[in-house]
């Protein structure tokens, strides 16, 4: 996820963009820049300055330049293709610095397209340097003596694949900006002083709060007292004003009051980030290129080791399922601080994934470094790019969750199951899944946004259920099969947000010992799915029941036993048993959520965490 602002009108525009991309940092906080046009007697001159770090670097940097001009676009960048260097740093320029864009997105055949360009030089690795570059391409195919750089921009756009929200500015065309939108949002805020571009209001609220949004297809034309907005035919439409009436903190959160709930809610979006143009339907497979190994180093793999700390680790549980289960490779989950110290076993046919959102945890760090020491394939699977682990291993891929704000991790969590599942599958397809199985399960995948949102969309009832339990001191989770891991999760979920204790156990493992504990003041949280274990874990229930302890069930759809069973239910659809972690876990997401809201918790910023733990 990355942050565009852009403006044209009368005033400066530098001050305008550095006050913006500081509103827009939080969607991307490893490189910046910024471009202005500059009118000079002798000619319009694009004057770019790029800086890797945060946006006081950008500024430190701009303290020693002048730039004066009243159009300019900015961006703020969070890395997704290449890594974070100035080069790969927004703007990017064409036509030997004629031409400057910022893109917010992803452009999925940038490799194609860069084939069709063959006369230019690349200097960053990004997917919207190319983009840059077709553009002026097109604008240069234009003979007329009055080259149209909007049709120049639609013309180039209708050869990509992807997602893009983009803001171009021409020097031959100083009063004219030129946006569209594919997917990642453009804004544009209509005041008496010109017109302002950005990827959300946030930027925009301290000038206007007359705000017209984009639509997909949808390509503006602006000036400084004037805009025509076309459509993808490029028949001129006429958009509707929205008056914005949220202030500076809440939009920043995007009307959400915490970034935890926020992430609760990207999720069915980056979930279709993480899987997209990574599987191949026809060939019932997935194909994680970054994996960087030929298919004989991945049939002659014969352990898989998982190694992650906290929320990772119960997404690592769930990838051990899928392992063992699609590739029948023996597979096990280690908890970086332990891995390193217990002598694991590990021979040139290991192959080891860290899984990390941070990319920069020093337990799973060591333990990475441990493992590759010993010989094994060392891959990451990781949310930060350019982070260590992204770094220091041979290959592996990114979850493109975007990034996470607040200190307990919730999308990229699914988003680590959704790589897991996909490498599982690709080395399963290599051996014992069939075409038919390969593709029920993709266009599983394929469902899975859609029914998230239907989870969402219970946030209300499961608040009311938070309300009513948050008083209860303790909490068993219970889980069984792929399921313990999600109730692991659901219980760390609780403890870190709201503070209180809870545990986590395996349904069938109560009876040995911690049944003792139940009573009326200790509830229980079940996932009863209907899965192969949905007869073994209703048992394990109504022992707890029988012991007087509240129960809260996760349950499918239809299941009007498990009604019968519990005190209080949330509902889920049905999914393939192996997805079932994707879905059951919001409701736990959002019960800790909103238990937290309810005691008067700091949601985003628990005590005594942090979000990225680099001590070990
Ligand atoms: O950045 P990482 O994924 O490596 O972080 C691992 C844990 O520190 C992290 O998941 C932690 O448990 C979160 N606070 C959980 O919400």
């Amino acid at each position: 996820m990355c942050g565009i602002i852009g403006y044209i009108g009368n005033k400066q525009a530098m001050p305008i963009l550095i006050k913006g991309l500081r509103r827009l940092e939080y969607r991307g906080y490893d490189s910046a820049g910024i471009a202005v046009c500059e009118k000079n007697p002798a000619g319009s001159e694009i004057c770019r300055v790029r800086s890797i770090g945060k946006i006081d670097m950008l500024a430190d940097k701009l303290a020693e330049v002048t730039l004066n001009g009243t159009v300019g676009i900015a961006h703020t960048r969070w890395a997704t293709h290449g890594g974070v260097t100035e080069e790969n740093a927004h703007p990017h320029v064409a036509q030997d610095g004629k031409l400057a864009l910022v893109h917010n997105g992803i452009i999925e055949n940038y490799r194609e397209l860069k084939e069709h360009l063959p006369d230019v030089t690349f200097t960053s690795d990004t997917d919207s340097e190319v983009l840059a570059h077709l553009i002026a391409k097109h604008y240069q195919k234009d003979t007329g003596t009055d080259k149209d750089l909007r049709v120049a921009v639609e013309k180039a756009l209708s050869h990509v694949r992807g997602t893009y929200g983009i803001v171009v500015m021409h020097k031959d065309h100083p009063d004219c900006l030129i946006a569209a939108r594919m997917g990642s949002p453009i804004v544009i805020g209509i005041a008496d002083d010109g017109h302002y571009i950005a990827s959300d209001p946030t930027p925009i609220l301290a000038y206007t709060k007359n705000m017209i949004f984009l639509d997909d297809g949808e390509v503006a034309e602006m000036h400084p007292d004037k805009m025509k907005i076309r459509d993808l035919k490029a028949h001129e439409i006429t958009k509707c004003v929205e008056q914005i009436e949220w202030n500076d903190e809440q939009a920043e959160k995007q009307g959400f009051p915490h970034f935890m709930l926020k992430e609760i809610y990207d999720q069915p979006t980056v979930f279709q980030d993480a899987i997209r143009g990574r599987y191949n339907l026809h060939e019932g497979t997935s194909f994680l290129g970054g994996l960087n190994m030929t298919d004989d180093e991945m049939r002659s793999i014969n352990r898989v080791i998982l190694i992650a700390c906290g929320t990772a680790s119960h997404a690592a549980m769930i990838g051990k399922y899928a392992f063992e289960r699609l590739a029948g490779i023996p597979t096990e989950v280690d908890v970086a601080s332990e891995f390193r110290y217990r002598d694991p076993i590990i021979d040139g046919r290991t192959l080891v994934f860290g899984i990390s959102q941070s990319g920069e945890t020093a337990d799973t760090i060591a333990a990475l470094r441990e493992a590759k020491r010993k010989g094994a394939f060392v891959r990451g699977v990781v949310n930060a790019v350019g982070s260590t682990i992204a770094r220091e291993t041979d290959g592996g891929s990114y979850m493109h969750a975007g990034p996470e704000l607040s200190v307990a991790s919730t999308k990229a969590y699914t988003n680590m199951i959704a790589i897991l599942l996909l490498y599982a599958l690709q080395f399963g397809r290599l051996k014992r899944v069939t075409t038919a199985t390969g593709q029920r399960m993709l266009h599983a995948l394929r469902d899975i946004p859609e029914k998230m949102k239907m989870i969402l969309d219970q946030s209300e009832q499961i608040k009311q259920i938070a309300i009513k339990y948050k008083a209860y001191p303790n909490f068993f989770f219970l889980g069984r099969g792929i399921n313990y891991p999600v109730a692991m999760e659901g219980s760390l979920k609780l403890k870190e947000i709201t503070y209180i204790h809870s545990e986590a156990y395996p349904g069938g493992e109560m009876k040995h010992g911690p049944i003792a504990l139940l009573s009326d003041q200790f509830p229980i949280f079940a996932i009863m799915t209907r899965d192969q274990l949905y007869d073994k874990m209703r048992s394990n229930i109504e022992e707890a029941r029988a012991r007087n302890a509240k129960v809260i069930l996760v349950a499918t759809q239809g299941d009007e036993q498990a009604r019968e069973l519990a005190d209080d239910i949330m509902y889920v659809p049905d999914t393939m048993e192996l997805l079932e972690p994707l879905l059951n876990t919001i409701p736990l997401q959002l019960f800790a959520y909103h238990t937290a809201v309810a005691l008067g918790r700091d949601v985003d910023r628990p005590r005594n965490l942090a979000k990225s733990v680099t001590v070990e």
